[in-house]
């Protein structure tokens, strides 16, 4: 699927809207919703980051056999950025790739892991390591989800709506520093604008730059150093990030002589996201980053800000990097 084609709708969740469809589903949104897809072709999956495994691809694709998937069936994600990761690798595989589409029921799907056809699964420690670009036909968003979301998970997506703003948004930038959680999971109307405004801007990177050979590199932000501290110390994506945001932030204050590193700090305490990890296992947590799969002769892509809504990628060494670390 051609990511012109993709089809964004905000629209309330109906199984009637599916035809062919076998749900993949988070197994808590499962249990929340069951009424919603009672009679539908359901395979479960635990919305954990450790399900992001090739066993349960292994898992689905039995199942997906049960039910007599063939290569006019849909699979339809319903669940968080665990579940429409899996469900699109798995969809890209399965006889060699049928249809697929996501109801993204989290804050940082809707707003980021649904979009841009990102899919796959870890190996071991490598995160995201096994998985193809392939876009979905289409992305189904229904708010009301949301009624259900978690408050760490609303902080969460908050983590890559600051990204967002950080990179490629000085506006956004400045109208989440005047406001805050509360604010906008009480305001569903401005929710929704937020929403809509992160799509397009995920939205139009990548489809400047697919196969990420340049723009949409600057969407790592916070991530490089995110994934190793997710992948060693096992706390959320949403706080990974937020904490390798602000590494990036200082390191752009060090290389590009940024000049907003603490206020970038501030406006992600404010959306109650952590800063700093205190007991960060530096070491490993450096060895983890040196297996980055976007690595480069031993040179690490870290994305950077030369100012607020601006990015650039910077190609670091090890020395430089473990330096840095150890100032953090
Ligand atoms: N493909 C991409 O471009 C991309 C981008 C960003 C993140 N990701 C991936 O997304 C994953 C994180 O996604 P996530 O934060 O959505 O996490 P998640 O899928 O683990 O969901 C978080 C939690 O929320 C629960 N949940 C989901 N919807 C709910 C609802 N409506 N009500 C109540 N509970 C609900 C889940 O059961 C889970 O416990 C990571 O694996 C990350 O690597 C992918």
């Amino acid at each position: 699927m051609n990511i012109k084609n993709l089809s964004i709708n905000f629209i309330g969740f109906s199984k009637s809207n599916y035809d062919n469809a076998i749900f993949i589903v988070d197994a808590t949104v499962f249990d929340l919703y069951a009424a919603r897809l009672q009679g539908c072709k359901c395979v479960i999956v635990q919305g954990k980051e450790r399900s992001k495994s090739l066993a349960t691809v292994k898992k689905i694709i039995a199942e997906l056999i049960t039910f007599k998937a063939d290569r006019k069936s849909t699979l339809v994600a319903v669940g968080g950025g665990v579940v429409t990761d899996i469900t699109g690798y798995v969809a890209s595989v399965y006889m060699r790739g049928i249809t697929f589409g996501f109801v993204p029921t989290t804050l940082l799907a809707m707003v980021d892991a649904a979009i841009g056809g990102k899919n796959g699964v870890n190996f071991g420690l490598h995160k995201n390591f096994i998985g193809t670009i392939n876009q979905p036909s289409f992305i189904n968003i229904d708010m009301s989800f949301l009624k259900t979301l978690p408050l760490q998970e609303w902080k969460n997506g908050f983590a890559e709506i600051i990204k967002h703003a950080c990179i490629k948004d000085e506006k956004l930038y400045n109208l989440l520093k005047k406001h805050d959680l509360t604010y906008f999971t009480n305001n569903p109307q401005v929710l929704l604008k937020i929403i809509k405004k992160n799509i397009n801007i995920k939205l139009g990177v990548v489809k400047k730059d697919v196969l990420e050979n340049g723009e949409r590199k600057h969407l790592n932000f916070g991530h490089t150093l995110g994934h190793a501290i997710e992948t060693v110390h096992k706390i959320s994506h949403g706080k990974a990030v937020a904490i390798g945001m602000c590494f990036a932030a200082e390191l752009s204050a060090q290389i590009f002589q940024f000049d907003s590193p603490l206020e970038v700090k501030e406006l992600i305490h404010n959306y109650e996201l952590p800063t700093r990890f205190n007991s960060l296992n530096k070491e490993k947590v450096l060895n983890i980053l040196m297996m980055d799969k976007k690595k480069e002769n031993e040179l690490i892509h870290f994305v950077l800000l030369t100012n607020i809504g601006k990015a650039e990628t910077q190609l670091l060494d090890k020395k430089q990097i473990e330096i840095a670390l150890h100032k953090f």
